[in-house]
């Protein structure tokens, strides 16, 4: 790989396939990965524990003086996420934490918060990261920006199958309604909504396996380096 650091922003919508392509071609091509979306999970599980309850007041989620939250890319290519020292990567993943997300992902200090972190961890290395406002907002000069998409039906499939090979009895069609949901949230938010930038590779998962992307996004990141 050439001496430049290399920012690969991947958009997307919930179900897409952001993670599992990001860490795989991170893996293939040596770029640390980055969850943008994980550190919005862990502030929502934070304040879900600290205050017991569904989140609605919009007022004490400001509140993020008192946490440290950090993230590591493994060897093995998972991803983990801590707060506080606490590794909190499975208990983010729980249903309720999606949720509940939306009230976090709306708020603007909080967003900003984010936003700082996100950079600061993208300092020393060459990067892909995923999320919904990477190529739009984190990084809008990205080298090169991914928008990944397939239909609602097949998303909440993927998602589905992955909550029963972890042994969780999940209904699909409520899983449906929850990406629904989180997409009309997503795509309605102020700031930072899930959005196509106008540079961006749109790939539409909707009929390819998870190696034909892989492949494509590969392909495409080391197009970069030649
Ligand atoms: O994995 P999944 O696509 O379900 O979601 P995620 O990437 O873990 O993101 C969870 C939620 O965090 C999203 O639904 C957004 O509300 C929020 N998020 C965001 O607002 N901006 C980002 N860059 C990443 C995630
Ligand atoms: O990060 P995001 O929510 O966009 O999706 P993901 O967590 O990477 O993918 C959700 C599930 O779909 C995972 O279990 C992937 O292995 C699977 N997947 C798939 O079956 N086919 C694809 N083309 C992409 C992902």
């Amino acid at each position: 790989m050439k001496n430049k650091r290399i920012i690969v922003a991947v958009d997307g919508p919930a179900g897409s396939g952001k993670s599992s392509i990001s860490k795989e071609a991170a893996k293939q091509i040596g770029l640390k990965y980055i969850d943008s979306g994980a550190v919005y999970r862990a502030i929502t599980w934070y304040l879900l524990q600290k205050y017991n309850t569904k989140l609605n007041p919009k007022e004490y989620i400001n509140d993020l003086s008192d946490i440290a939250i950090s993230q590591i890319f493994n060897i093995d290519g998972s991803c983990s996420s801590f707060i506080n020292g606490l590794d909190i990567s499975e208990e983010i993943r729980d249903i309720k934490i999606a949720d509940n997300i939306g009230v976090v992902s709306d708020n603007i200090q909080i967003r900003n918060y984010v936003n700082k972190l996100l950079r600061e961890w993208a300092l020393e290395n060459s990067i892909i990261m995923d999320g919904r406002d990477i190529g739009t907002v984190v990084f809008p000069d990205a080298d090169i920006k991914i928008y990944l998409d397939a239909s609602v039906d097949v998303r909440a499939h993927r998602r589905a199958v992955e909550y029963r090979e972890k042994g969780k009895d999940v209904d699909i069609k409520d899983i449906k309604k929850q990406i629904a949901l989180r997409d009309k949230q997503d795509l309605s938010r102020p700031f930072g909504c899930l959005k196509k930038s106008p540079d961006a590779v749109y790939i539409d998962t909707t009929k390819m396996t998870k190696n034909e992307v892989i492949q494509k996004v590969v392909n495409l990141i080391s197009k970069l380096q030649i």
